[in-house]
């Protein structure tokens, strides 16, 4: 029998932070063996902020090595690029005429996103989730595992998509989102009651999985706790709790557990200690990492295999789409396409 389907991204700009891996890709890892898995750089995605063209390109071929790094076998999983597979963008373009305006406005992404640049409020940034639908449902996905941050994206994706059956049939699958109990939003360091964000103005809320180790230890030391000295997962402790999530993530251990192996700790041991099990969590993906992204031709393999692979997915439901709304179909050689 078929495996069932994972698809899921993340954008090509900039270093990856462990909100990434401990919300995102750890959970890839985990769960691909289950699942025929499609893992995507969202290059496309990145267009909506102004970004410097050789920058872009590097960053890519980083998180796609990075995504090497963190467990996903290439020879197991479909890894590419979204900027590849002309079907995203295509697709996209049907979607945005069964997706709303009132219900793009809505999504808080967008809210945030055009309220900090309010100079580049372009229309990719407010279309922005109908390119991620595209890529969901292009390849019939019933999982997507994401942080917490994506959760209203899939809800519209699955809204998009049941909208679409409704008026033409079963031709999308509609993906369910997965989202992990703990790990789902990890904080900044600095400001815990926002998510760790790349984009950040000060760094120090954020760890990046290539951060020298001395400045990640630097960073947890600077981690913001509170007035008391309890170690305790609460919601009146967003600073510890976010440092024990942390922790729980990297060790295995469960919150109870955590809060045990601190017991006897004040919040600078604690913090010292947390940082240390993430270095230590990281140092052998660090490794694979650095060895992986100067195998050029290794690299290049990779990218070229992932994106024949897509694009032989993306195509068949990409045909079934555009004969569903009328328009008229080129069968070029090599698609093969039943017709209903
Ligand atoms: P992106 O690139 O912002 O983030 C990639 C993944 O990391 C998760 N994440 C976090 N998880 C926990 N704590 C955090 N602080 C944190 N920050 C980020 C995100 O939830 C995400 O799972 N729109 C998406 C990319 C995308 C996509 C898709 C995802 C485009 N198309 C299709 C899934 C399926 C994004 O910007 O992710």
């Amino acid at each position: 029998m078929q495996k069932p389907i994972i698809y899921s991204g993340m954008q090509a700009t900039g270093n990856l932070h462990i909100g990434n891996w401990l919300g995102a890709a750890r959970n890839w890892a985990k769960l691909s063996s289950d699942y025929n898995c499609l893992f995507c750089v969202v290059d496309l995605h990145s267009l909506t902020v102004r970004q410097d063209p050789k920058v872009l390109r590097q960053s890519a071929r980083n998180v796609l090595a990075w995504y090497i790094a963190l467990g996903l076998d290439p020879a197991k999983n479909i890894l590419y690029f979204q900027s590849h597979v002309a079907a995203h963008a295509e697709l996209a373009w049907i979607l945005n005429c069964y997706s709303y305006m009132g219900e793009l406005g809505r999504m808080t992404q967008f809210k945030e996103k055009s309220a900090k640049s309010e100079e580049n409020i372009n229309a990719g940034l407010f279309t922005y989730p109908v390119l991620q639908a595209a890529d969901i449902l292009l390849y019939r996905t019933n999982l997507v595992p994401v942080g917490d941050d994506q959760r209203q994206h899939l809800e519209l994706t699955r809204d998009v998509a049941q909208r679409f059956n409704q008026v033409y049939g079963d031709i999308f699958t509609v993906p369910e989102a997965y989202i992990p109990p703990v790990g789902a939003r990890i904080m900044a360091l600095q400001n815990p009651e926002k998510k760790m964000s790349k984009s950040d103005d000060n760094q120090a809320n954020c760890i990046f999985l290539s951060d020298e180790p001395g400045v990640i230890i630097k960073k947890f030391k600077r981690a913001v706790t509170d007035s008391d000295n309890q170690i305790r997962h609460a919601p009146d402790k967003p600073g510890i709790s976010n440092l024990l999530t942390i922790y729980s993530c990297v060790t295995g251990r469960t919150m109870d557990e955590g809060v045990g192996d601190f017991s006897q700790s004040g919040y600078g041991d604690f913090k010292v200690k947390v940082g240390e099990a993430v270095l230590e969590a990281l140092i052998p993906y660090r490794a694979e990492f650095e060895r992986l992204i100067t195998d050029t031709a290794y690299l290049d393999g990779v990218i070229a295999d992932g994106a024949d692979k897509a694009q032989a997915m993306a195509t068949s439901t990409l045909i079934k789409v555009k004969e569903a709304v009328g328009l008229p179909i080129c069968i070029k050689e090599g698609v093969s396409y039943e017709r209903s």
